[in-house]
């Protein structure tokens, strides 16, 4: 784990985002994805919505997931252990760069075939406590043809395209990179989240 976590703290420290294969064990990513699907079964995933506050609001023509957050007092033993492996990662974010990070929040997220996310930044307006994103995708045998790419936007210009197969992790600085989801033919599971610091 410390070889994978350091190879993300480089890639942050030269271009700003990372993209890991088989970041988590295969063991624990089934874990999560059963955990999502019962999630699903007890009615507990919600259409995702833009804003916060007195801003948010369901908007079908940006998002078309649905997502279920973390509930802290009542975590299984996969969401668990998921977040001890985050708060590794956290720490030493945290010594490398000086960031303050002290928690992530995360949810679940579920895309329909033909559900997306449009371009957009992760930072909510006028709030500037999410630092670093971190997305784990939990697709097995994703191909391909199957789509579903998140598109990193760079800002020369370039784009990074990533496939969600079970295993790969994003992460990228919140402010920094603008991104997309596309549609694609098979439903898509993943979980998103934020490491953030104090106000
Ligand atoms: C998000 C997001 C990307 C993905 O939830 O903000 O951009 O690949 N998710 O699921
Ligand atoms: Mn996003």
């Amino acid at each position: 784990m410390k070889n994978k976590i350091e190879n993300i703290l480089n890639d942050l420290d030269q271009q700003g985002w990372s993209v890991q294969k088989q970041f988590f064990p295969t063991e624990l990513l089934r874990e999560l994805s059963q955990t999502l699907l019962l999630f699903r079964q007890q009615g507990i995933l919600n259409q995702a919505g833009v804003g916060r506050k007195e801003g948010f609001h369901i908007e079908q023509s940006i998002r078309s997931d649905e997502i279920s957050w973390f509930d802290e007092e009542n975590l299984n033993e996969a969401q668990k252990k998921y977040l001890s492996i985050t708060k590794e990662l956290q720490d030493e974010v945290n010594q490398r760069f000086y960031l303050g990070l002290f928690e992530l929040e995360v949810h679940f997220a579920l895309y329909s075939p033909n559900a997306f996310y449009k371009r957009h930044l992760d930072q909510h307006k006028n709030q500037d406590t999410r630092v670093l994103t971190l997305i784990t995708y939990l697709n097995e045998n994703w191909k391909d043809d199957d789509g579903g790419e998140l598109q990193i936007y760079l800002k020369n210009g370039q784009t990074v395209s990533v496939s969600p197969r079970s295993g790969t992790v994003v992460c990228f600085f919140s402010a920094e990179f603008e991104h997309e989801v596309l549609p694609a033919k098979r439903e898509r599971a993943s979980l998103t989240g934020w490491f953030r610091k104090r106000r």
